[in-house]
């Protein structure tokens, strides 16, 4: 199992600015963005090339590149759709899928409500994307809803995770890969990671 916190001041100065009760929605929406595209770039560290045939202006050559069609990202709703621009920016002919997963208040266990995925799903590299992994129970239940469906080879994408949440995957799905922004101390006695930035998708959608 992989487990990759990314280390780099450009992101600390970008979740520091993501964190801020100040920062509007609009500003919010752009770094999530930002930070998902490095966390993607990151993520295709192992992408495999193939070669073609190219002509520069110079000369003919060979170029290496990644097939798009190998891939499919899969953002939790509702958060994890601030993801899914950034993503594209990367790979914009990737196929994209859909779960619904709400946390019941209560309990904070994840409740399933939707799943659309592409064809052929079952042979992509699925990348999971979701800016929050707090308990781990949504983003446990999103790797389950998918392997249910064959997927083989999935990556979880968050921006900010707890540890506890993190330990959640780790024991219950050892083969996916997790790419973090930032790991944060704790979760608070109602489920918010602690120092976190409150509840990613009412500040994406400014719902609150
Ligand atoms: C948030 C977040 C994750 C989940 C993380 O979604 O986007 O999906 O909570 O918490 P967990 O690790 O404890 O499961 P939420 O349930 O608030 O739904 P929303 O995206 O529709 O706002
Ligand atoms: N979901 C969020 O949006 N924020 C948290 O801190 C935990 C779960």
């Amino acid at each position: 199992m992989k487990e990759i916190i990314l280390n780099h001041p450009m992101i600390e100065h970008k979740i520091a600015i993501l964190r801020s009760e100040l920062t509007s929605t609009k500003e919010f929406r752009e770094l999530v963005s930002e930070i998902a595209t490095i966390l993607c770039f990151e993520a295709l560290k192992d992408a495999p090339l193939k070669e073609i045939n190219i002509k520069t202006p110079i000369c003919e050559t060979i170029g290496k590149i990644i097939d798009e069609n190998n891939y499919a990202f899969v953002p939790i709703l509702r958060a994890g759709l601030g993801m899914v621009d950034g993503v594209l920016t990367l790979m914009p002919n990737a196929k994209i899928g859909h779960i619904g997963l709400y946390r019941n208040e209560e309990t904070l266990e994840p409740v399933e409500y939707y799943c659309k995925l592409p064809s052929n799903i079952e042979n992509k590299t699925v990348i999971i994307l979701d800016p929050m992994l707090a308990t781990g129970g949504s983003g446990s239940a999103a790797i389950t809803m998918l392997k249910k469906r064959g997927v083989k080879k999935i990556k979880f994408l968050s921006i900010i995770a707890a540890p506890v949440g993190i330990e959640k995957i780790k024991k219950e799905h050892d083969d996916v890969e997790i790419y973090v922004a930032k790991l944060d101390e704790k979760l608070n006695d109602v489920g918010y990671i602690v120092p976190g930035l409150g509840d990613a998708g009412d500040r994406i959608f400014g719902t609150k």
